[in-house]
């Protein structure tokens, strides 16, 4: 019970860390919310132009949450699925920014790298092809987080998949703009400002 609140705790905290946010400030390139899609996210942050403070912010985003499912992997397997859930959960609904944070891309696919990291090599793939055939960052993570409770399904971890399922739901909710503007044909593509 206490070791499961702590990794609520814990994860949630970690995971509410706007890195993309700080980055960019830290950088001198002002409010990310102010430009592109106002999203915080590694995708908006690379419209900035700065690539390495875009995969910084991929890459810290995405750690936040493996590093919290490690950490309390140390206890059990479900606390290692709290503490990467609500990671996620920090990540989007970060107290400190109003409860307005990100999509969860990163974050999810950091979530995987810490519970069953083989998902998170599946992920990345589906994430890859659709981007390499679309230039659409979110039709990207759209189908690789709709795929992604069926691969730990798959792989025999129903805890995972239940958790994952959740965070599937919440990313495609924070994209319904993304959504709108792909059926339009008006979503930006990889790189270009939107
Ligand atoms: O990581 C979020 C990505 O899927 C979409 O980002 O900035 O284009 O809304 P953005």
């Amino acid at each position: 019970g206490l070791i499961l609140l702590g990794a609520a705790v814990f994860g949630y905290l970690f995971g509410s860390i706007p890195f993309g946010l700080l980055l960019t400030k830290a950088a001198g390139l002002g409010d990310v919310r102010d430009i592109g899609s106002g999203n915080i996210g590694a995708t908006n942050v690379l419209r900035t132009g700065r690539k390495d403070i875009a995969a910084a912010t991929l890459l810290l985003d995405a750690l936040k949450a493996t590093a919290a499912a490690l950490i309390f992997g140390h206890f059990s397997a479900n606390a290692a699925v709290v503490a990467g859930l609500f990671a996620f959960l920090g990540h989007i609904f970060p107290v400190w920014l109003g409860f307005k944070g990100g999509k969860g891309v990163a974050t999810y696919i950091g979530f995987l790298l810490g519970v069953a990291w083989p998902a998170a090599f599946a992920f990345a793939a589906i994430w890859l092809a659709t981007a390499k055939i679309s230039r659409y960052s979110s039709l990207s993570a759209l189908l690789a987080s709709l795929a992604s409770p069926l691969v730990l399904l798959a792989m025999g971890d129903k805890l995972a998949a239940g958790a994952a399922a959740i965070m599937t739901v919440i990313v495609w909710v924070k994209h319904s703009e993304n959504i709108v503007r792909l059926r339009a044909g008006t979503e930006g593509r990889i790189g270009k400002t939107s």
